[in-house]
């Protein structure tokens, strides 16, 4: 794989102008009227996986947006690699604090900016100019499947029925993954966990309009008060979630293996300046590693009510509503944190409001060994091109097919990303850095190495 760099330099700006078109074609897979956009976007990537090398790839459609499935077999008895990514980016808005369009490509400092520079397009450009440089050369030392899905950001609906569906298509011995981070280009890292998600909408409803706040403030309950109340009791003064069977299935870690896990050189007066915050906020007893990596979370996502334009209007409204997710730890479950938060609802909820509860998102956590196989892959790979060891991380964040992956196919993934914090994923100005993006692109091909050879 020692040939990787001059091929790098040789097609560096091709490389960039094929993610360019990508980015272009302004995936967002929140939105239903999308169709066509989304289509365009899995054929560029279906059209530029055959021009990189595979024998076979076609669009795939499911009850949602379209998958990519891909492939070439160099030896059907020998090892197979299964790449999954997504092409699907979140919403771009507030648009007005782009300082370029989002869809819009731009190199400045040094870096990509536009939305789904890092997340996930061009982490998974990474992986297919990878491949096609091992094509290319002739390097190509195991057989290769992609899995390229739409529906990453809205949390993957479709694609257990697909996994089910498709399983002896996807049938491989490791997948591989582009979406997490390292923490620096001098300090690479490894996650060895993503947490899970169960995400809800709260809906509040009072009276069947609203009304005046003079002729019945003060006699009928108001549902903003009601969800807001709702809201302050569901967390403590010390960032201890107070609902009750929260904590029930949340995995205790052991002193050493807290121990290694906060080895991380994370900075907290520099982690809280990078986003203009005064001052942290978590739950006690746990280090700022700890909070994101192996507690569980719940946050308020969104919140509305009443009115909300420009100057006074005496209402009190008829509904209020919240989006509230919660990041789950092993062994927490979307369904059974569902379970409990109903009940706890039901318990709390007072006779002057009606509510209604709609799950939007769920996803289970995941957690790999250090000492694998396919860890040692990883390892040797990043040591080889980062000239140091990578450090194990619990990614904060979810990508919850993973767990799906290993529910309904049996296979592990590994996840090797090379985003970094600062890349303001999901955020306005998003952005990823070349460096990044040609550094993975020399990496990748070395794990097919280490992985193929062990
Ligand atoms: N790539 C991210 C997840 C991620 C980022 C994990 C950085 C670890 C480190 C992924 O695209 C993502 O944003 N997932 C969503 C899932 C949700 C919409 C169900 C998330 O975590 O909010
Ligand atoms: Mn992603
Ligand atoms: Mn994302």
């Amino acid at each position: 794989m020692d040939t990787i760099n001059a091929y790098i330099e040789q097609h560096r700006e091709r490389f960039l102008h094929e993610l360019f078109e990508l980015i272009r074609i302004p995936s967002v897979s929140a939105l239903s009227e999308n169709k066509e956009v989304m289509h365009t976007a899995a054929h560029y990537i279906k059209n530029n996986l055959l021009s990189s090398g595979v024998t076979f790839a076609k669009v795939m459609d499911t009850s949602g947006w379209p998958v990519i499935y891909a492939e070439k077999i160099v030896n059907p008895d020998g090892p197979t690699i299964l790449v999954y990514g997504h092409y699907d980016v979140q919403p771009p808005e507030p648009l007005d604090e782009w300082k370029s369009p989002p869809f819009e490509p731009e190199i400045r400092e040094g870096k990509i900016f536009a939305r789904g520079a890092d997340d996930d397009k061009g982490q998974l450009f990474m992986q297919i100019k990878a491949f096609e440089y091992m094509v290319a050369e002739n390097r190509l030392p195991c057989n290769v499947k992609f899995l390229i899905e739409g529906e990453e950001e809205i949390s993957s609906p479709s694609l257990k029925q697909f996994c089910i569906d498709n399983k002896d298509m996807l049938s491989a011995d490791i997948i591989l993954v582009s979406d997490t981070t390292i923490l620096s280009l001098s300090t690479p890292a490894l996650a060895v966990g993503l947490r899970g998600i169960a995400y809800f909408e709260l809906t509040i409803k009072g009276p069947d309009r609203d009304l005046h706040s003079g002729l019945y403030g003060g006699a009928v309950d108001n549902p903003a008060n009601v969800l807001s109340d709702l809201i302050a009791g569901m967390k403590d003064k010390n960032g201890h979630i107070s609902i009750p069977g929260f904590y029930d299935d949340v995995q205790n870690l052991r002193e050493d293996e807290r121990k290694l896990l906060n080895a991380l050189p994370l900075n907290e007066e520099d982690f809280a300046g990078k986003i203009a915050v005064q001052k942290l906020f978590g739950e006690k007893q746990y280090t700022t590693i700890e909070r994101l990596g192996i507690r569980p979370s719940l946050d308020v996502n969104g919140l509305w009510s009443g009115y909300t334009g420009q100057g006074a209007k005496t209402i009190l409204p008829s509904k209020a509503t919240a989006k509230i997710s919660m990041r789950l730890v092993p062994d927490q479950t979307p369904d059974k944190i569902a379970n409990i938060f109903q009940t706890y609802l039901k318990n709390v909820m007072p006779p002057s409001v009606t509510y209604k509860l709609d799950v939007l998102h769920g996803g289970n956590p995941y957690v790999l060994s250090w000492n694998s196989k396919e860890m040692n892959a990883a390892i040797a790979a990043i040591e080889k091109t980062f000239n140091k060891k990578p450090l194990p991380v619990r990614g904060g964040g979810s990508i919850p097919v993973i767990a799906d992956f290993e529910e309904i196919l049996g296979i592990k993934a590994v996840l090797m990303g090379f985003g970094l914090e600062t890349d303001a994923i999901h955020s306005p100005n998003e952005n990823f850095p070349l460096e990044n993006f040609y550094k993975g692109i020399e990496t990748l091909p070395w794990f097919y190495y280490f992985y193929s050879k062990a």
